[in-house]
């Protein structure tokens, strides 16, 4: 559709509307708590707002805006704990996790996104996977992997072996159940709150982050349950481009070629038991003879 039938259909899906409604009035309404925005954010009216939820709500609708943008995630390239299969840390990026650096780079340069900027968490794997972009960045402590409390830089078989009520206990409830002196899934959505309300406020961003962190992210912008999100796959070495359209999102997964180990634990049939590829001998053979399919 041309610009000129676009704004005419436009106009008339006003008048349409207002057929068939009519605008909340502070006289005639006024014992209603309302919010008015104005040519989508120029301004707005907040009438009889009362406690909490309204004014989060309210704090939410000033933010959001509906000029076109695109959200990029990735997680950090693969580090020297994902090859272990240790959890938390903050290690270095193992050679394939740089390599995924400069690949990751190369593609953002290519795309030549007016305006970008890049988000990373406060940890060292993250900030390595950006150096070579040539874009303004920031760090964010809430970007931060969930902290795993006691489990911090264990391997999931080690957690079974020395934790086994806490590890069948996460599988149960994997988005409530909280790491002793760590943290859990819902603490994670709490903690990541004003990074959504930037995000939302921002033009075009790259944010660097963690295999939960992000999954938090992915289910705000798709719409996720709880139940499902501390499931979501967010492999390594892989870009997750996010396009706003009405009424929710486009995804995309953009796979760099580059090999990096699967770091993804599906739920369990039976809570508290752990699938071969995570145990030291078995995870030893399934590293030797990888072809690259994770
Ligand atoms: O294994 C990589 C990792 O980012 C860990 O640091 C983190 O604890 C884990 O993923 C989160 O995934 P899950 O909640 O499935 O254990």
């Amino acid at each position: 559709m041309n610009m000129e039938a676009a704004l005419k259909d436009f106009l008339l899906r006003i008048e349409h509307y207002k057929e068939k409604y009519e605008p909340l009035d502070e006289q005639q309404e006024s014992d209603l708590s309302f919010m008015k925005i104005y040519n989508t954010g120029e301004k707005v009216v907040v009438h009889k707002h009362e406690g909490h939820i309204q004014s989060r709500i309210v704090y939410y609708l000033m933010n959001i805006h509906i000029t076109p943008r695109t959200i990029y995630l990735t997680r950090h390239g693969e580090s020297e704990q994902n090859v272990q299969g240790r959890i938390g840390g903050d290690s270095s990026l193992s050679p394939r996790g740089r390599s995924y650096g400069s690949a990751l780079s190369n593609y953002i340069c290519q795309q030549d996104i007016p305006g970008l900027r890049v988000w990373t968490s406060w940890l060292r794997r993250t900030i390595q996977t950006v150096e070579g972009i040539p874009a303004p960045q920031e760090r964010w402590k809430a970007l931060n992997e969930i902290d795993a409390g006691i489990c911090e830089e264990m391997t999931y078989e080690e957690i079974q072996e020395r934790f086994p009520e806490d590890f069948a206990a996460r599988d149960q409830s994997k988005f409530t159940y909280r790491y002793p002196r760590g943290e859990s899934y819902e603490d994670l959505v709490a903690r990541l709150e004003p990074v959504i309300m930037e995000l939302e406020r921002q033009g075009n961003v790259l944010v660097v982050s963690h295999q939960a962190v992000l999954r938090c992210l992915l289910a705000y912008f798709m719409d996720k349950s709880a139940d499902e999100l501390p499931y979501l796959h967010v492999p390594l070495h892989t870009i997750i481009k996010l396009t706003p359209v009405a009424y929710g999102c486009r995804v995309e997964h953009i796979k760099l070629p580059i090999d990096a180990v699967d770091t993804h634990r599906p739920k369990p049939k039976i809570p508290g038991t752990l699938e071969d590829r995570f145990k030291k001998e078995k995870k030893d053979n399934y590293l030797e003879n990888c072809d690259g399919c994770c």
